[in-house]
């Protein structure tokens, strides 16, 4: 059966719903007034907290005033409000303006100034406002003791003032206003521990965040340090496998060039080194980019590592350049840690680069001098007596020699925690030096490198042969 509404209830139940609506849209418009008063009253205080407090203090003051001199204030015997009243009314509530800058004196001047205000005769009802407005920033502000006083100041003058106002119950009175005082300085010391809490907790969120703030910088250097040195690897191991090889290559390229005509199998001979030398360059660094990832390239397959063990490949290339190559081992030869063995090698093999590229037809000399904790290595040459046919007077240093070889093997021996010297002789000819603890950076153990030639000359006569006189 369809349901009958007659028009009485349905314009009732309209008009409930149109009430409600209003209700809704009143409760939104106060909610948003709210907000808007509380946001324009945090950006006032925010703005200056001595201007805020100036105008709370002056309308306090003009309530207290508009009730001194409206109707409600009492006839005699109450003493009539005069000059004198007014004096005491207007500074106990302006003190509130200082109620942020000194609290403790802001109560005390307050309660005092309405104290002589309650003894003068004066209506006690007004001006209880100021007094405890000071004592409630000074219960929420200052640690207790300092509220402590001041509700020591404030608690007999609201006493006064109420056993004035209601003389009938002294008991319920006394324990009525005290209960107030306390209850107000617990309710504000409450807010002051939040605050406190809050302002700690801001206190540690703010070194967090620098804190993670200087750790990321940190990280970033460390990331910045880490790319330089990786970069710095790479560039010293893409030298002394480079730098050698197209040395060894430039060398015999132009022994090819010069005796072509003359001596075919000599020219046939040097293209075949060179042949060598560019499958073998190219293995290398094929590997190189493998194992640093560069490429991504797997297919390098394995390849030992260098090491001095594989040293006399690097001899038969240089003394296929026309180098009078001694190798003299003294010791009992044995196995070194991975990176001291590699570090060894491209020392070795960038020395005798260098004398390639430097001191063409040279006769040289590798001491490798094992010893319990170290092993000293020395490359000595005489600067070239004897060049390689064809290409007479000339090595194949160019301008634009940038002269990273040694700055890379100092850097390597520092590494290891070994030492290396290299320069001119004094007689002529050249020396590297380099001493390296065995096992890797050991600091102490380590004889200094710039000794080794000289221990070295009484059983490895061709370096007492290259610092002859000539
Ligand atoms: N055996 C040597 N005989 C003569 N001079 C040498 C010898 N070894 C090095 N030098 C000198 O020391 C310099 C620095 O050598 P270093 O190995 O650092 O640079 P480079 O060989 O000129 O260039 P790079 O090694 O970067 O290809 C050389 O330019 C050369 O003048
Ligand atoms: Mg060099």
């Amino acid at each position: 059966m369809p349901t009958v509404t007659s028009a009485p209830a349905h314009a009732a139940r309209a008009a409930r719903g149109e009430a409600r609506t209003a209700r809704r849209s009143l409760a939104g418009m106060s909610a948003a007034w709210s907000a808007a008063l509380i946001s324009a009253w945090r950006w006032l205080a925010a703005l200056n907290p001595w201007l805020v407090d100036s105008v709370l203090a002056s309308v306090m003051t003009a309530m207290g005033l508009r009730l001194a001199y409206g109707h409600r204030y009492p006839p005699p015997p109450v003493r009539p409000f005069d000059g004198f009243g007014l004096a005491l009314s207007v500074g106990s509530l302006m003190v509130v303006a200082v109620r942020r800058r000194a609290p403790l004196a802001a109560v005390v001047a307050s309660s005092g100034l309405v104290a002589v205000f309650e003894a003068s005769g004066y209506w006690v009802a007004l001006n209880q406002l100021g007094p405890q407005f000071a004592f409630a920033t000074l219960a929420t502000t200052r640690p207790p003791r300092q509220a402590a006083i001041g509700a020591l100041c404030v608690a007999p003058v609201i006493l006064d003032s109420n056993l004035r106002l209601w003389p009938d119950d002294h008991l319920d009175t006394i324990v009525s206003t005290l209960t107030w005082v306390v209850l107000l300085w617990v309710f504000c010391d409450g807010i002051r521990r939040l605050g406190e809490q809050a302002r700690t907790l801001a206190d540690r969120n703010a070194r967090l965040a620098e804190l993670t703030v200087r750790l990321d910088r940190e990280q970033a250097r460390n990331a910045e340090c880490a790319v330089q040195e990786e970069r710095i690897r790479i560039a010293r191991e893409l030298h002394d496998v480079a730098a050698h090889h197209m040395s060894v290559i430039a060398v015999q390229a132009e022994l090819a060039r010069f005796v072509f005509d003359a001596d075919a199998r000599a020219a046939r001979a040097a293209l075949g080194v060179i042949a060598d030398t560019g499958r073998e360059v190219l293995a290398e660094m094929r590997y190189l980019l493998s194992a640093l990832r560069i490429d991504g390239a797997d297919d390098a397959g394995p390849r030992p590592m260098p090491s001095l063990s594989r040293v006399a490949e690097v001899v038969e290339r240089v003394r296929a350049s026309g180098v009078g190559l001694d190798v003299v081992v003294t010791g009992v030869e044995r196995p070194l840690s991975e990176g001291v063995d590699v570090c060894a090698y491209r020392i070795v093999q960038e020395s005798l680069t260098n004398i390639v590229k430097h001191a063409p037809g040279a006769t040289a000399t590798l001491a490798i001098d094992y010893q319990p904790t170290h092993i000293g290595i020395a490359v000595v040459d005489d600067g070239g007596n004897a060049v390689p046919a064809g290409c007479a007077g000339r090595g194949i240093a160019t301008e634009r020699d940038t002269g990273q070889g040694l700055i890379g093997m100092r850097e390597r021996a520092r590494i290891y925690g070994g030492t290396l010297t290299a320069g001119a002789r004094p007689r002529g000819g050249f020396e590297v030096a380099l001493m390296l603890p065995a096992w890797g950076a050991v600091s102490g153990t380590v004889p200094a490198a710039a000794t080794l030639p000289a221990a070295l000359s009484a059983t490895v006569p061709t370096i007492v042969a290259a610092t002859a006189e000539p």
